[in-house]
């Protein structure tokens, strides 16, 4: 049988922070070939380039330079491109595998491109569920789990729905949390970063902010009842808010900036870097976010973390770590944020296989099969 040969997808920012472990611990196995495939989902510098910069991963081999667009118009170029790539290299190299980390567009388009050419698929991060199909990842989620055929989880509640999906337990492997690989790695370059101090914040003071969900960020009426209410608990904790493009764009065409721009204590950023906004989160006293791995992260470095969204793919993070589920309670949120600074909120602790090792235990699965 000849070698195997990984084709390994990343598109989007989320997804460069798994992706960069598993190409390290796949070096490992030098039978195995990887190709790096860049959607570029994700194009600006600080939300692509840096990522590859500052986690050391290699250069992509293929871009396909899709950029931005609606869901329907960015899913099918991505489509389009793809398979452009895909169809000769099965012809030409032979491709064993596709693998997919997250629940992005790039996502979704990669494992159905791979799934009509009859190449098998991995999934990373398989299993999680919010049950909300409002949201588009659940969309990606659910559709890129019913066509792999290796499902790589990360905590225990992704088992449990991919099992209550039908799905065989010889395709299920439960291997931990490969973004919290990353996380512990780069711990300590990013409390070398020069950050707090350029921002003149002290470790343990100040609240994280990041939103960019449609769901925050597209209708005026919930936008400005968040920005109002970090107006109103910047009173009691400085913030630093690191701006999404999609949440600048909304933030501008609503007329929020402003409101934001006179709240003294709160420091407005773009995005930032994987290793400042690191040093930012492991010294943070909170963080308020809608991200999904900013949960995660939160629990792994033991940060309280007020999650703005009604449910969450990752309940973990809430049952045995320190996230709240806030929804677009923003008395609950000013009540939980005085709960911090008064040192009454819960502390959690991390969850089991979310020690550093994920990547090793899913490039062992990927090799041999
Ligand atoms: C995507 C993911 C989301 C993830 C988030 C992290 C999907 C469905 N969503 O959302 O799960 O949490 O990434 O950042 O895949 N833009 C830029 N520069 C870029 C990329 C985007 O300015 O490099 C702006 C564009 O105006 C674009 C908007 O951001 O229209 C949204 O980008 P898109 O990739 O569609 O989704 P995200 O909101 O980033």
């Amino acid at each position: 049988m000849a070698n195997p040969h990984l084709v390994c997808i990343v598109g989007a920012r989320p997804n460069f922070m798994k992706m960069a472990p598993l190409l390290r611990a796949l070096e490992r196995h030098p039978e195995v070939r990887v190709t790096l495939v860049h959607t570029g989902q994700h194009y600006d510098a600080n939300l692509s380039q840096i990522f590859f910069d500052e986690i050391g991963m290699r250069a992509p081999d293929v871009s396909l330079e899709v950029g931005s667009g609606k869901h329907g118009a960015q899913t099918a170029r991505i489509l389009e491109r793809f398979e452009e790539y895909l169809e000769p290299a099965i012809k030409n190299e032979g491709v064993s595998r596709v693998v997919v980390v997250g629940d992005v567009n790039s996502t979704l388009a990669c494992t159905l491109v791979a799934a009509k050419l009859h190449v098998p698929v991995a999934h990373v991060e398989a299993g999680l569920r919010s049950f909300d199909r409002t949201m588009p990842e659940e969309i990606n989620r659910i559709v890129t789990d019913a066509l792999c055929d290796r499902l790589l989880v990360s905590e225990p509640d992704g088992m449990k729905n991919l099992r209550a999906e039908g799905r065989p337990e010889s395709c299920l492997h439960l291997v931990g949390n490969i973004m919290i690989d990353t996380l512990f790695e780069m711990l300590p370059k990013a409390k070398e970063q020069p950050i707090l101090r350029d921002l003149e914040l002290a470790p343990g003071t100040y609240g994280v902010v990041t939103l960019h969900r449609p769901a925050n960020v597209d209708e005026p009426e919930a936008l400005k009842l968040l920005v109002n209410v970090l107006c109103k608990v910047s009173a009691r904790m400085p913030l630093v808010f690191a701006v999404h493009p999609r949440t600048q764009e909304r933030l501008k065409n609503f007329g929020l900036d402003q409101n934001l721009a006179a709240a003294r204590a709160i420091r407005v950023l773009g995005p930032q870097g994987y290793l400042p906004f690191l040093a930012l989160t492991s010294q943070a006293k909170c963080i308020i976010t809608d991200s999904g791995g900013l949960q995660e992260e939160s629990t792994a470095l033991g940060v309280p973390c007020l999650t703005m969204r009604p449910n969450t793919e990752r309940p973990i993070t809430v049952t045995e770590g320190t996230s709240t589920l806030v929804g677009s309670d923003t008395v609950l949120l000013e009540k939980l944020l005085g709960d911090v600074i008064d040192g009454k909120y819960k502390s959690g602790k991390r969850p089991e296989l979310w020690d550093g090792q994920a990547a090793r235990r899913m490039a062992a699965i990927l090799a041999a099969a």
